[in-house]
C-alpha cells in the first residue's frame, strides 16, 4: 500500500467528500438496495451542498485519509446525535464511517475510528452512538473491535425505501 495521510477535512473538501461519500456508499449497499433508491439517497445526502453545509457548521467534523496526490480514499464524520433513542446527554455520534474497496483491511478504518474517539473525547462526550445496517456484519464485527455495544433499533431511509439500522453505542469513560 503507498503512504496514505489522514487530516482534518475542510470547507473546501465539500466536492471530494461528496464524490468519495456517494462511491462508497453505492458499492457498500448495491448488492441489496434498488438503483432508484441508492441515486436519490446519494444525490441529495452526498451532494456537494449538503458536505459544504455540515463542513461549515462547528457541532460537525470530518476526517479524510488520502494519497499524496489528494486522492480520497476514506472518511469520518462526528456529529450530535440522530437517533430514535433518547442518547445520553453530550454524546455524540459517529455518523458515517466508509473506505474504498480494494483499500480496505489496511488499518484506514482504524485510524479514522481512533481519530474519532479521540475528538469525542476532546469534546467531553461521555459516548459515542453509531448506526449500521442490520445486514452490515462486516462492519458489526469492525465496530465490535472498538467496543461498541448494540442498544437500539431505528428505520433509516435510502431514498424512498426504509432499511433497519441497529443503534450501536460505546462508552468513552
Ligand atoms: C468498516 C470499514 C470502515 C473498516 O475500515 P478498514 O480500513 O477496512 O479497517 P481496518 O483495516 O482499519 O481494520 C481495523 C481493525 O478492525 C478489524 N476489522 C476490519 N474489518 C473487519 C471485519 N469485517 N471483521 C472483523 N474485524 C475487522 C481489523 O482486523 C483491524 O483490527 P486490528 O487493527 O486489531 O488488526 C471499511 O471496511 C468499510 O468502509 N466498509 C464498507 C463500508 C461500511 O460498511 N461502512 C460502515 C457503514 S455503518
Amino acid at each position: 500500500m503507498p503512504e496514505t495521510i489522514l487530516r482534518r477535512a475542510t470547507p473546501q473538501d465539500a466536492p471530494k467528500l461528496a464524490l468519495l461519500g456517494a462511491t462508497t456508499f453505492l458499492t457498500a449497499f448495491a448488492a441489496d438496495h434498488p438503483g432508484q433508491a441508492l441515486v436519490d439517497h446519494c444525490a441529495h445526502e452526498h451532494g456537494v451542498k449538503r458536505y459544504a453545509d455540515w463542513l461549515a457548521n462547528p457541532d460537525y467534523a470530518f476526517w479524510m485519509i488520502e494519497t499524496p496526490l489528494g486522492a480520497p480514499l476514506g472518511y469520518a464524520m462526528l456529529c450530535p446525535p440522530e437517533i430514535d433513542i433518547t442518547p445520553d446527554p453530550g454524546a455524540l455520534e459517529l455518523k458515517r464511517i466508509y473506505t474504498l474497496p480494494g483499500w480496505q483491511g489496511a488499518g484506514m478504518g482504524r485510524r479514522l475510528i481512533e481519530a474519532v474517539i479521540a475528538e469525542a473525547k476532546a469534546r467531553g462526550a461521555p459516548s459515542l452512538y453509531l448506526c449500521v445496517y442490520t445486514v452490515n456484519v462486516a462492519a458489526q464485527r469492525f465496530y465490535a473491535r472498538f467496543g461498541f455495544e448494540k442498544v437500539g433499533q431505528q428505520k433509516f431511509m435510502t431514498g424512498d425505501v426504509p432499511f433497519t439500522d441497529w443503534i450501536l453505542r460505546k462508552p468513552l469513560g
